[in-house]
Order: C-alpha cells, then structure tokens, then sequence
C-alpha cells in the first residue's frame, strides 16, 4: 500500500475509535469522556503549563526525587536495560534516569499524541547521541504490541501517577498487561500520588491560574476537530473536587445552561448543571498500592517517599 495511502487509512481508524467512544461516554445516563482524549498537542501544553503550577506538587515532588532515586538504581540494576516509558509526554523525566543509568542503550517512548512525541524524541536524540530511541505512538490504555523481542530485559517506566487516572480495576488490568508486554525478568519504576489532606489535593486540582480549567474544557475541542463535534468551551464549568470514599479527585465539565450538542450524526441533549466526568486521579497508600500491583503479578522491590510523603515512587518486580 502508498504510504499516503496507509496513513489515511490508520488516521481513520484512529478517529473512528475516537468517535465510537465518545458517542458510547455521553450516551450514559451519567456522562463520560475518556482522559486519553485531553492530550492532543494542545492538551499535551496546557499539560506541561500545570507541571510549572505552585499548586501542582505531584510533578515537581517526582521530578525531585528522581536523581536520588536514579543513582539508587544504578547500584540495583547491574544488567543492560531498555526502557519503555507509558505515557511520555515531553521527555523530561526520563532524561534524569538516563544521566545516572549509562546502562540504558535503548528507550521506547509510548504516547497518543504523536507529534508532540516526535517532536521531544528529536530533541532527546540531541542530548543523548547514543541512545536509540523508538518513539511509539499508541494508546496505553489497549495491548501495545512493543515492536521487537530482543533479549534484552525492559526497565518499565511510569511516572506521574498516570495509574491514578485508571481504576483501580483497570489498573490492574494495566499492569497485568505491561507485566505481559514487557517480558520475563522485567522492572516496573511507577510514581504513585498519595492519600493526604483533601485540602492540598483540591488545590492540585484547582489552580488560581485556571490552567487546569483550560486543560478540562480542551477535550471538547479536541472533540470538535476529530470526530467533528461542535461543542462550546465556554458554555462548560471545569469542577474538580476529591472523594473521600473512593480516594480519588473527580474532574467534571459542567454544562453552564440547557444546550444540545452534535457530534457527527448524534445528538446529546444537556440540561443546565449536567456533568460529562473527564477524569479520575486515584490516589493510595504505598501498602494499598502493593497490595493492587501484587493483583497483577508484581511484587515490590523498594519504594521511595519524599520527607513530606506527598508522593511515592515504587520499583516492582515481575512475577509475585
Ligand atoms: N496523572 C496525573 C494526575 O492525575 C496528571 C494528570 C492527569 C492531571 N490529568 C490531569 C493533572 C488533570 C491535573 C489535571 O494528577
């Protein structure tokens, strides 16, 4: 097949899958929207802006935390690794690894937004002249069939506490599948957020400078463009609060007044205050997190708390 042609026909898939799944979300009696669709490029921007937020800790404490955590590994992990990181976005946590862990040759990045991750693979193909990088533009969220089986063991990377945004059954479903992907003998690095006052969580979610609000209302947009809705931004409230029962922060899109929406041939009708919920950011204990990751065949190897223990970041093991 042409090269124009086969692009075409993946791009299609892509937005066909995109549209399935939209129309499946706000056709529930309660309405939903899956997270992956916040990051196109624009998403993937306003993403990076709430990682330089004050209110916005998980980032900065991770990213702290990783050079320590990095130079630990390189005692831990004597053997060559790959590693394959979910979920990449820029590039920037990865580069703290790889300035400890000379051991790394290889690195294949996975996200959904396939520009902004070429564009960050170029740039870290820059860096570090002589690491291979395959850059994979998939959805985590399904079987990624990683493009080869060399016998080289993987090193899993997963920072962000992106595993919150499943849960906690799809999370297991998560690390069940990358445990599989991933291969014998394989590592998992995962950055997990913690419980703790709801206070500090609600403010993470809550910025003054209302960049999480633009980041909530993209999704429309972006729902606009690929799968030809006509959504207004502005006629939706971003809301974001914490649940205590299920520990989680819930992030909603609130419909400002009665409205109807097209996308594609369908039609959804909003009453005033309806919600679309966008998003979930689970948040564990690091024993109920071992407890979860165990469900899946991992088993915990050693575990990283800042002083705070505003965030955790776990090394697992395949094979419980
Ligand atoms: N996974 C991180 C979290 O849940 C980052 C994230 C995903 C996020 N979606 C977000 C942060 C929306 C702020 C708003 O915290």
């Amino acid at each position: 097949m042409p090269a124009a042609q086969s692009a075409r026909a993946s791009a299609t898939k892509t937005d066909d899958t995109l549209l399935r799944e939209v129309v499946e979300g706000l056709s529930q009696v309660h309405k939903q929207l899956p997270s992956k669709y916040f990051y196109d490029s624009a998403g993937s921007r306003y993403f990076d802006e709430i990682c330089q937020l004050e209110e916005y800790y998980p980032y900065r404490t991770e990213l702290a935390m990783l050079p320590g955590i990095a130079d630990d590994l390189s005692h831990l992990i004597r053997d060559q690794r790959d590693v394959v990181e979910f979920g990449a976005g820029s590039l920037v946590k990865i580069r703290l690894l790889l300035q400890h862990l000379p051991q790394i040759k290889r690195l294949l990045p996975i996200d959904i937004a396939g520009d902004h991750l070429r564009e960050a693979a170029a740039e870290l193909r820059r860096e570090f002249e002589h690491l291979e990088i395959v850059p994979i533009v998939a959805d985590f969220t399904r079987q990624v069939e990683l493009p080869d089986r060399n016998k080289v063991k993987k090193l899993g990377f997963f920072p962000g506490s992106t595993i919150g945004n499943f849960t906690p059954l799809q999370a297991v479903a998560f690390l069940d599948r990358a445990r599989r992907s991933l291969g014998a003998g394989a590592l998992l690095l995962i950055g997990v957020d913690t419980k703790k006052a709801p206070e500090i969580l609600h403010r993470a979610y809550n910025d003054k400078l209302g960049v999480t609000a633009k980041f909530n209302r993209n999704i429309l947009t972006h729902i606009n463009r690929e799968a030809g809705g006509d959504f207004d931004e502005d006629k939706f409230d971003h809301y974001a609060f914490y649940n205590p029962t299920q520990g989680r922060i819930e992030m909603h899109l609130i419909s400002r007044e009665q409205q109807v929406v097209t996308v594609e041939d369908y039609q959804f009708a909003f009453s005033k205050g309806e919600n679309i919920h966008t998003e979930n950011s689970h948040k564990y204990t690091p024993e109920e997190f071992l407890t979860l990751a165990a469900e899946a065949g991992w088993r915990g190897v050693r575990k990283w708390l800042d002083d705070e223990e505003l965030f955790c970041v776990h090394l697992l093991q395949a094979g419980g």
